[in-house]
C-alpha cells in the first residue's frame, strides 16, 4: 500500500521523505495560535481568540496527516528501526495530538478561559520538541562522531562547513569532497585554502572565504584537527 504512495511520488520526481513537507502547517498554526491568544489577552479583542482556535483546528487536521506520513517515512527510509529520536518523536506526537484535542474540546465551551493560552503554549513547546528531534535525525549524521578532544572542532565544522560538506562530501561540486581532500594533509595548506578557496584551475569557485574575522587561526586549528581525524581515512579508528 505505502509503496504505491512512494512510487507515485517517485514518478513525479520526488524521492525524499514526505513528512517534512507536511509538518510546517501544524508548526506554523501552533505558533499562530499562541500569537493570536496573546494578542487577545493584550487587546481584549475576542475575535483573536476565535482565530487562535481556528488555527488549532488546522494544526489538528495537518497533524493527522503529518503523523501517519511520518510513520510511513520511518518505515520506508529508516526501515522502522527503533532510533532514539524517532521514539521521542512518537511520544511527543501523541502528546501533541492530546493537547490539540483537549484545546479543541475545551475551547468549544470555554474559549475565554486561561486554560486556552496555556494549552496553545504547551502545544507549541511540543511541536518545537518534534522539530528538534527531526533536526537531530537529519543533521546529526552530517558530522562523524569523534573523541571528546575534538568537540570544539566538530562544532566549528557543524556551524561553518557541514551544510555543504556533510559527511565529508561536497553537495555543490561533488568531485571535490572534503574527505581525503589534499588540503587536509597539511595545516598550512588547509588554512591557505579556506582563507582563499579555489577551483583546481585556480579560479574562484562557490565556496565562501573564511577570513580571520570569521574563523581565527586558533579555531582553524581546532577545525583542522577534527577534520584530520574525521575525514582523512588512515586516521579513522579501526573497528
Ligand atoms: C557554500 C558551501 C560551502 C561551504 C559552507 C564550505 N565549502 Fe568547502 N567547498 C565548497 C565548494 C563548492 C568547493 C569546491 C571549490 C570551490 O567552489 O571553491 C569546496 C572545496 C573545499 C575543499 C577542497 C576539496 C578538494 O577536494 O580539493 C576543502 C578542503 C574545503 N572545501 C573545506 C571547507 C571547510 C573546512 C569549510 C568550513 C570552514 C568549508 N569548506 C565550507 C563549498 C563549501
Amino acid at each position: 500500500m505505502s509503496s504505491i504512495f512512494y512510487d507515485l511520488l517517485a514518478g513525479l520526481g520526488f524521492t525524499h521523505p514526505f513528512h517534512p513537507v507536511l509538518v510546517h502547517v501544524p508548526a506554523g498554526m501552533s505558533i499562530g495560535a499562541v500569537c493570536f491568544a496573546f494578542l487577545a489577552l493584550a487587546t481584549g479583542n475576542r475575535v483573536y481568540r476565535v482565530t487562535a482556535y481556528q488555527a488549532t483546528v488546522l494544526a489538528f487536521i495537518f497533524a493527522l496527516l503529518a503523523i501517519p506520513v511520518g510513520i510511513l517515512d520511518w518505515q520506508r527510509f529508516y526501515g522502522g528501526a527503533g532510533i532514539f529520536e524517532i521514539r521521542m518523536k512518537l511520544v511527543l506526537a501523541s502528546l501533541y495530538v492530546f493537547l490539540l484535542v483537549t484545546a479543541l474540546g475545551w475551547g468549544r465551551w470555554h474559549l475565554d478561559s486561561m486554560a486556552m493560552p496555556t494549552l496553545y503554549v504547551l502545544s507549541l513547546f511540543t511541536v518545537m520538541g518534534l522539530g528538534f528531534f527531526g533536526g537531530e535525525l537529519v543533521y546529526r549524521g552530517f558530522s562523524p562522531d569523534a573523541p571528546e578532544q575534538y568537540d570544539t572542532g566538530r562544532r566549528i565544522f557543524e556551524s561553518n562547513c557541514s551544510g555543504c560538506h556533510r559527511r565529508g562530501e561536497n553537495v555543490i561540486v561533488s568531485t571535490m569532497p572534503l574527505r581525503n581532500a589534499p588540503q587536509l594533509s597539511d595545516f598550512n595548506d588547509f588554512v591557505t585554502y579556506i582563507r582563499e578557496p579555489r577551483m583546481p584551475d585556480g579560479s574562484p569557485g562557490i565556496m565562501p572565504r573564511f577570513t580571520l574575522e570569521k574563523l581565527s587561526d586558533k579555531e582553524a586549528r581546532q577545525l583542522y584537527d577534527y577534520l584530520y581525524f574525521a575525514f582523512l581515512t588512515p586516521n579513522r579508528p579501526l573497528h
